[in-house]
Protein backbone atom coordinates (compact mmCIF):
# COMPACT_ATOMS: atom_id res chain seq x y z
CA UNK A 1 0.00 0.00 0.00
CA UNK A 2 1.38 3.30 -0.73
CA UNK A 3 1.27 5.86 2.06
CA UNK A 4 1.56 8.93 -0.61
CA UNK A 5 2.37 11.39 1.84
CA UNK A 6 5.43 9.42 2.63
CA UNK A 7 6.22 8.71 -0.84
CA UNK A 8 6.26 12.44 -1.62
CA UNK A 9 8.05 13.48 1.12
CA UNK A 10 10.82 11.20 -0.32
CA UNK A 11 10.80 12.80 -3.31
CA UNK A 12 8.73 10.52 -5.32
CA UNK A 13 5.96 10.78 -7.41
CA UNK A 14 2.63 9.21 -6.92
CA UNK A 15 0.01 7.80 -9.34
CA UNK A 16 -2.91 9.98 -7.09
CA UNK A 17 -1.69 13.23 -5.16
CA UNK A 18 -1.38 13.47 -2.04
CA UNK A 19 -3.62 16.14 -0.58
CA UNK A 20 -4.41 17.41 3.54
CA UNK A 21 -5.20 21.47 4.55
CA UNK A 22 -3.50 23.08 7.17
CA UNK A 23 -6.19 23.84 10.29
CA UNK A 24 -8.13 20.87 8.93
CA UNK A 25 -9.05 20.22 12.35
CA UNK A 26 -11.55 22.82 14.07
CA UNK A 27 -14.15 25.62 13.24
CA UNK A 28 -15.01 24.71 9.81
CA UNK A 29 -16.17 21.03 11.23
CA UNK A 30 -19.60 21.04 13.37
CA UNK A 31 -18.40 18.05 14.63
CA UNK A 32 -15.76 20.00 16.09
CA UNK A 33 -18.15 22.13 17.60
CA UNK A 34 -20.04 19.82 18.88
CA UNK A 35 -16.84 17.62 20.55
CA UNK A 36 -15.60 20.89 22.16
CA UNK A 37 -18.46 22.75 23.34
CA UNK A 38 -17.44 24.42 26.65
CA UNK A 39 -14.04 23.22 26.78
CA UNK A 40 -11.37 25.51 26.33
CA UNK A 41 -8.84 25.66 23.30
CA UNK A 42 -5.81 24.79 25.28
CA UNK A 43 -7.58 22.16 27.85
CA UNK A 44 -8.78 20.28 24.63
CA UNK A 45 -4.95 19.45 23.65
CA UNK A 46 -4.50 18.06 27.17
CA UNK A 47 -7.62 15.48 26.90
CA UNK A 48 -6.17 12.94 24.87
CA UNK A 49 -9.36 11.13 24.06
CA UNK A 50 -10.75 14.54 22.98
CA UNK A 51 -7.75 15.50 21.06
CA UNK A 52 -7.54 12.14 18.95
CA UNK A 53 -11.41 12.90 18.16
CA UNK A 54 -10.41 15.76 17.15
CA UNK A 55 -7.37 15.23 14.50
CA UNK A 56 -9.50 12.06 13.26
CA UNK A 57 -12.75 13.88 11.78
CA UNK A 58 -11.55 15.92 8.99
CA UNK A 59 -10.02 12.54 8.18
CA UNK A 60 -13.14 10.66 8.30
CA UNK A 61 -14.96 13.62 6.42
CA UNK A 62 -12.38 14.73 3.50
CA UNK A 63 -10.47 10.97 2.94
CA UNK A 64 -7.88 13.42 3.17
CA UNK A 65 -4.26 12.04 3.14
CA UNK A 66 -2.99 13.36 6.42
CA UNK A 67 -3.86 13.34 10.07
CA UNK A 68 -2.42 16.89 11.54
CA UNK A 69 -2.27 16.35 15.23
CA UNK A 70 -4.86 18.66 17.08
CA UNK A 71 -3.00 20.80 19.55
CA UNK A 72 -1.75 24.26 19.08
CA UNK A 73 1.67 25.45 18.91
CA UNK A 74 1.07 27.70 22.30
CA UNK A 75 0.96 23.86 23.78
CA UNK A 76 4.71 23.16 24.83
CA UNK A 77 4.57 26.63 26.46
CA UNK A 78 1.80 25.80 28.48
CA UNK A 79 3.80 22.40 29.15
CA UNK A 80 6.27 24.18 30.67
CA UNK A 81 4.89 26.62 32.89
CA UNK A 82 4.10 29.85 30.94
CA UNK A 83 0.95 31.28 31.95
CA UNK A 84 -0.76 31.37 28.24
CA UNK A 85 -4.55 30.85 26.94
CA UNK A 86 -5.98 31.05 23.43
CA UNK A 87 -8.74 33.33 23.62
CA UNK A 88 -11.66 32.71 21.57
CA UNK A 89 -11.89 34.72 18.27
CA UNK A 90 -8.56 36.54 19.57
CA UNK A 91 -5.78 33.61 19.34
CA UNK A 92 -2.51 33.28 21.68
CA UNK A 93 -2.59 35.29 25.14
CA UNK A 94 -0.08 35.44 27.32
CA UNK A 95 -0.68 36.42 31.01
CA UNK A 96 2.91 38.12 31.36
CA UNK A 97 4.60 39.28 27.88
CA UNK A 98 8.35 38.91 27.57
CA UNK A 99 10.04 42.06 26.73
CA UNK A 100 12.73 42.49 28.83
CA UNK A 101 15.86 40.55 29.96
CA UNK A 102 14.37 40.10 33.22
CA UNK A 103 11.64 38.86 31.77
CA UNK A 104 13.44 36.30 29.34
CA UNK A 105 15.69 35.41 32.57
CA UNK A 106 12.64 34.68 34.90
CA UNK A 107 11.16 32.10 32.17
CA UNK A 108 10.77 28.50 33.37
CA UNK A 109 13.17 25.67 32.61
CA UNK A 110 12.07 24.79 29.41
CA UNK A 111 11.57 20.97 30.44
CA UNK A 112 7.57 19.70 30.45
CA UNK A 113 6.46 18.36 33.73
CA UNK A 114 4.29 16.15 31.99
CA UNK A 115 3.83 15.09 28.48
CA UNK A 116 2.18 11.76 29.04
CA UNK A 117 -1.38 13.45 27.38
CA UNK A 118 0.42 14.13 24.18
CA UNK A 119 2.25 10.64 23.90
CA UNK A 120 -1.21 9.07 24.89
CA UNK A 121 -3.48 10.78 22.05
CA UNK A 122 -0.66 10.40 19.57
CA UNK A 123 -0.60 6.46 20.43
CA UNK A 124 -4.35 6.92 20.22
CA UNK A 125 -4.53 8.61 17.12
CA UNK A 126 -2.09 5.95 15.11
CA UNK A 127 -4.15 3.36 16.41
CA UNK A 128 -7.75 4.28 14.38
CA UNK A 129 -5.57 6.07 11.42
CA UNK A 130 -6.10 3.66 8.25
CA UNK A 131 -2.54 2.77 7.49
CA UNK A 132 -2.76 4.29 4.01
CA UNK A 133 -2.73 7.58 5.64
CA UNK A 134 0.24 9.78 7.46
CA UNK A 135 -0.19 10.91 11.12
CA UNK A 136 2.00 14.72 10.87
CA UNK A 137 2.65 16.27 13.93
CA UNK A 138 4.12 19.84 14.78
CA UNK A 139 5.59 22.93 16.27
CA UNK A 140 5.95 26.40 16.49
CA UNK A 141 9.10 27.90 15.08
CA UNK A 142 10.92 29.47 17.48
CA UNK A 143 10.26 33.28 15.24
CA UNK A 144 6.57 32.58 15.35
CA UNK A 145 6.66 31.53 19.42
CA UNK A 146 8.70 34.56 20.30
CA UNK A 147 6.28 36.96 18.28
CA UNK A 148 3.33 35.44 20.50
CA UNK A 149 5.57 35.88 23.62
CA UNK A 150 6.38 39.42 23.17
CA UNK A 151 3.64 41.27 22.15
CA UNK A 152 1.26 39.28 24.47
CA UNK A 153 -1.32 38.26 21.82
CA UNK A 154 -1.67 38.65 18.14
CA UNK A 155 -0.10 41.24 16.63
CA UNK A 156 0.45 42.33 12.43
CA UNK A 157 3.77 43.91 11.89
CA UNK A 158 5.34 41.88 15.33
CA UNK A 159 7.01 45.74 15.80
CA UNK A 160 8.04 44.85 19.81
CA UNK A 161 9.27 41.68 19.08
CA UNK A 162 11.21 42.92 16.26
CA UNK A 163 12.45 45.65 17.79
CA UNK A 164 13.92 43.67 20.97
CA UNK A 165 15.52 41.57 18.41
CA UNK A 166 17.74 44.58 17.50
CA UNK A 167 18.05 46.22 20.59
CA UNK A 168 19.31 43.35 22.80
CA UNK A 169 20.21 40.79 20.84
CA UNK A 170 21.77 39.01 23.61
CA UNK A 171 18.29 38.47 25.39
CA UNK A 172 16.52 37.70 22.01
CA UNK A 173 18.80 34.92 21.53
CA UNK A 174 18.29 33.63 25.20
CA UNK A 175 14.43 33.53 24.20
CA UNK A 176 14.68 32.08 20.39
CA UNK A 177 16.84 29.52 22.52
CA UNK A 178 14.47 29.06 24.50
CA UNK A 179 11.29 28.28 22.28
CA UNK A 180 13.61 26.10 20.25
CA UNK A 181 13.99 23.81 23.23
CA UNK A 182 10.52 23.87 24.14
CA UNK A 183 9.43 22.69 20.36
CA UNK A 184 12.36 20.35 19.75
CA UNK A 185 10.62 18.68 23.02
CA UNK A 186 7.21 18.67 21.72
CA UNK A 187 8.29 17.08 18.39
CA UNK A 188 10.09 14.69 20.01
CA UNK A 189 7.28 13.48 22.55
CA UNK A 190 5.09 13.39 18.96
CA UNK A 191 7.50 11.38 17.25
CA UNK A 192 8.57 8.82 19.98
CA UNK A 193 4.88 8.36 20.14
CA UNK A 194 4.05 7.44 16.32
CA UNK A 195 3.93 10.48 14.42
CA UNK A 196 5.21 10.07 11.14
CA UNK A 197 6.26 13.40 9.57
CA UNK A 198 6.29 16.82 10.84
CA UNK A 199 5.70 20.55 10.02
CA UNK A 200 7.40 23.76 11.60
CA UNK A 201 5.49 26.74 11.54
CA UNK A 202 6.85 29.86 10.93
CA UNK A 203 3.74 31.42 9.98
CA UNK A 204 4.66 34.98 10.82
CA UNK A 205 8.64 34.75 9.20
CA UNK A 206 7.59 36.77 6.45
CA UNK A 207 7.18 40.12 8.31
CA UNK A 208 11.47 39.62 8.44
CA UNK A 209 13.99 40.10 6.18
CA UNK A 210 16.40 37.77 4.45
CA UNK A 211 19.05 39.06 6.35
CA UNK A 212 17.28 39.33 9.90
CA UNK A 213 16.19 35.67 9.29
CA UNK A 214 19.25 34.48 8.62
CA UNK A 215 20.80 36.34 11.51
CA UNK A 216 18.52 36.27 14.10
CA UNK A 217 15.82 33.24 13.54
CA UNK A 218 17.39 30.42 11.25
CA UNK A 219 19.86 29.23 13.81
CA UNK A 220 16.92 28.76 16.35
CA UNK A 221 14.74 27.04 13.27
CA UNK A 222 17.35 24.08 13.09
CA UNK A 223 17.89 23.95 16.23
CA UNK A 224 14.37 22.85 16.49
CA UNK A 225 15.38 20.13 14.63
CA UNK A 226 17.83 18.69 16.55
CA UNK A 227 17.58 14.59 16.75
CA UNK A 228 14.45 14.86 14.65
CA UNK A 229 14.69 11.48 12.65
CA UNK A 230 11.20 11.69 10.49
CA UNK A 231 10.57 14.10 7.27
CA UNK A 232 10.16 17.53 7.87
CA UNK A 233 7.97 20.20 6.40
CA UNK A 234 8.98 23.98 6.85
CA UNK A 235 5.87 26.33 6.29
CA UNK A 236 5.87 30.04 6.68
CA UNK A 237 3.85 32.69 4.79
CA UNK A 238 5.58 36.03 2.60
CA UNK A 239 8.86 33.82 2.35
CA UNK A 240 9.80 34.17 -1.32
CA UNK A 241 12.97 36.48 0.13
CA UNK A 242 14.27 33.12 1.96
CA UNK A 243 13.01 30.27 0.66
CA UNK A 244 15.93 28.86 -0.09
CA UNK A 245 17.33 29.20 3.49
CA UNK A 246 13.95 27.55 4.91
CA UNK A 247 14.09 24.43 2.61
CA UNK A 248 17.70 24.17 3.96
CA UNK A 249 17.45 20.74 6.17
CA UNK A 250 13.71 19.96 5.32
CA UNK A 251 12.35 17.27 2.81
CA UNK A 252 9.71 20.02 1.89
CA UNK A 253 8.43 23.55 1.84
CA UNK A 254 5.56 25.16 2.46
CA UNK A 255 4.54 28.06 0.23
CA UNK A 256 1.78 30.21 0.38
CA UNK A 257 -0.92 31.09 -2.37
CA UNK A 258 1.24 34.16 -3.20
CA UNK A 259 4.08 32.44 -4.95
CA UNK A 260 3.15 30.02 -8.11
CA UNK A 261 4.94 26.70 -7.60
CA UNK A 262 6.44 26.63 -10.88
CA UNK A 263 8.29 30.15 -9.30
CA UNK A 264 8.76 28.38 -5.92
CA UNK A 265 10.49 25.37 -7.57
CA UNK A 266 13.18 27.53 -9.32
CA UNK A 267 13.94 29.02 -6.01
CA UNK A 268 14.42 25.68 -4.76
CA UNK A 269 14.87 22.85 -7.06
CA UNK A 270 15.21 19.90 -5.43
CA UNK A 271 12.95 20.50 -2.51
CA UNK A 272 9.14 18.58 -2.50
CA UNK A 273 6.83 21.82 -2.24
CA UNK A 274 3.69 21.83 -0.30
CA UNK A 275 0.32 24.16 -1.25
CA UNK A 276 -0.90 26.44 -2.68
CA UNK A 277 -4.65 26.66 -3.37
CA UNK A 278 -5.50 30.37 -2.35
CA UNK A 279 -7.95 29.66 0.62
CA UNK A 280 -10.04 32.73 -0.95
CA UNK A 281 -10.95 30.27 -3.94
CA UNK A 282 -13.25 27.98 -1.33
CA UNK A 283 -15.57 30.97 -1.28
CA UNK A 284 -15.72 31.52 -5.36
CA UNK A 285 -17.74 28.38 -6.50
CA UNK A 286 -16.71 25.28 -7.66
CA UNK A 287 -15.55 26.09 -11.68
CA UNK A 288 -13.01 28.94 -10.42
CA UNK A 289 -11.78 26.43 -7.59
CA UNK A 290 -11.30 23.64 -9.75
CA UNK A 291 -10.00 25.53 -12.49
CA UNK A 292 -7.32 27.06 -9.95
CA UNK A 293 -6.66 24.03 -8.16
CA UNK A 294 -5.45 22.07 -11.71
CA UNK A 295 -3.61 25.46 -12.44
CA UNK A 296 -1.38 24.65 -8.81
CA UNK A 297 -0.88 21.13 -9.83
CA UNK A 298 0.22 21.59 -13.09
CA UNK A 299 2.58 24.07 -11.73
CA UNK A 300 3.53 21.82 -9.00
CA UNK A 301 5.00 19.74 -11.48
CA UNK A 302 8.11 21.39 -11.65
CA UNK A 303 9.07 20.42 -8.33
CA UNK A 304 10.18 16.49 -7.88
CA UNK A 305 6.78 16.29 -5.67
CA UNK A 306 3.90 18.12 -4.80
CA UNK A 307 1.79 17.65 -1.49
CA UNK A 308 -1.43 19.55 -2.23
CA UNK A 309 -2.81 21.96 0.73
CA UNK A 310 -3.99 25.66 0.83
CA UNK A 311 -1.40 28.68 1.15
CA UNK A 312 -2.91 28.88 4.52
CA UNK A 313 -4.84 27.45 7.02
CA UNK A 314 -9.05 27.28 6.16
CA UNK A 315 -11.10 29.70 7.30
CA UNK A 316 -13.00 29.19 10.01
CA UNK A 317 -16.36 30.03 7.68
CA UNK A 318 -15.57 27.26 5.07
CA UNK A 319 -18.42 24.65 4.11
CA UNK A 320 -16.47 21.50 4.63
CA UNK A 321 -18.48 19.84 1.69
CA UNK A 322 -16.35 22.65 -0.15
CA UNK A 323 -13.13 20.83 0.86
CA UNK A 324 -14.77 17.26 0.80
CA UNK A 325 -15.52 17.95 -2.85
CA UNK A 326 -11.68 19.20 -3.69
CA UNK A 327 -10.17 16.53 -2.49
CA UNK A 328 -12.14 13.90 -4.18
CA UNK A 329 -11.19 16.40 -7.26
CA UNK A 330 -7.30 16.36 -6.78
CA UNK A 331 -7.60 12.44 -6.26
CA UNK A 332 -9.27 11.97 -9.58
CA UNK A 333 -6.55 13.79 -11.35
CA UNK A 334 -4.02 11.37 -13.64
CA UNK A 335 -0.74 12.76 -13.15
CA UNK A 336 0.46 10.97 -16.00
CA UNK A 337 -2.07 12.22 -18.65
CA UNK A 338 -1.45 16.04 -17.10
CA UNK A 339 2.25 15.38 -17.59
CA UNK A 340 1.81 14.15 -21.15
CA UNK A 341 -0.68 16.86 -22.61
CA UNK A 342 2.58 19.63 -21.33
O1 LIG B 1 -6.08 21.37 12.03
C1 LIG B 1 -4.92 21.67 12.34
O2 LIG B 1 -4.18 22.35 11.61
C2 LIG B 1 -4.34 21.11 13.62
C3 LIG B 1 -4.38 21.92 14.78
C4 LIG B 1 -3.70 23.26 14.83
C5 LIG B 1 -4.26 24.35 15.55
N1 LIG B 1 -3.35 25.36 15.56
C6 LIG B 1 -5.56 24.31 16.21
C7 LIG B 1 -6.24 25.57 16.55
C8 LIG B 1 -2.45 23.69 14.33
C9 LIG B 1 -1.46 22.95 13.45
C10 LIG B 1 -2.25 25.02 14.81
C11 LIG B 1 -1.02 25.79 14.57
C12 LIG B 1 -1.00 27.21 14.93
N2 LIG B 1 -1.51 27.81 16.05
C13 LIG B 1 -0.34 28.21 14.19
C14 LIG B 1 0.40 27.97 12.90
C15 LIG B 1 -0.54 27.79 11.76
C16 LIG B 1 -1.11 29.04 11.17
O3 LIG B 1 -2.34 29.11 11.08
O4 LIG B 1 -0.34 29.91 10.76
C17 LIG B 1 -0.52 29.43 14.84
C18 LIG B 1 -0.01 30.77 14.38
C19 LIG B 1 -1.25 29.17 16.05
C20 LIG B 1 -1.65 30.13 17.11
C21 LIG B 1 -3.13 30.22 17.13
N3 LIG B 1 -3.96 29.32 17.76
C22 LIG B 1 -3.95 31.17 16.45
C23 LIG B 1 -3.45 32.35 15.66
C24 LIG B 1 -5.28 30.79 16.67
C25 LIG B 1 -6.51 31.38 16.04
C26 LIG B 1 -7.21 32.37 16.81
C27 LIG B 1 -8.67 32.40 16.35
O5 LIG B 1 -9.50 31.93 17.15
O6 LIG B 1 -8.91 32.79 15.22
C28 LIG B 1 -5.28 29.66 17.50
C29 LIG B 1 -6.45 28.93 17.97
C30 LIG B 1 -6.67 27.61 17.33
N4 LIG B 1 -5.68 26.69 17.10
C31 LIG B 1 -7.91 27.08 16.93
C32 LIG B 1 -7.66 25.79 16.45
C33 LIG B 1 -8.65 24.78 15.96
C34 LIG B 1 -9.25 27.78 17.05
C35 LIG B 1 -9.78 27.52 18.41
C36 LIG B 1 -11.26 27.78 18.48
O7 LIG B 1 -12.02 26.85 18.13
O8 LIG B 1 -11.64 28.87 18.91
Amino acid sequence: MTIRILEALRGQRTPTLPVWFMRQAGRSLPEYQQARKDIKMLDSCLMPELAAEITLQPVRRHNVDAAIFFSDIMVPLRLAGVDVDIAPGVGPVLGSPIRSRQDVKNLPTPTFDDAGMIAEAIRLIRAELPTDKTLLGFAGAPFTLAAYMVEGRPSKDHLRARALMYSDPTTWNTLLSWCATVSNLFLRVQIEAGAQGVQLFDSWAGSLSRTAYETYVLPYSRRTLEEITVPRIHFGTYTNQFLDLMAHGFEAVGVDHRTPLDEAARLVPDTVLQGNIDPALLFAGQDALHAHALDVVRRGLAAPAHIVNLGHGVPPTTDPGVLTELVAFLHDIEIDKLTEEE
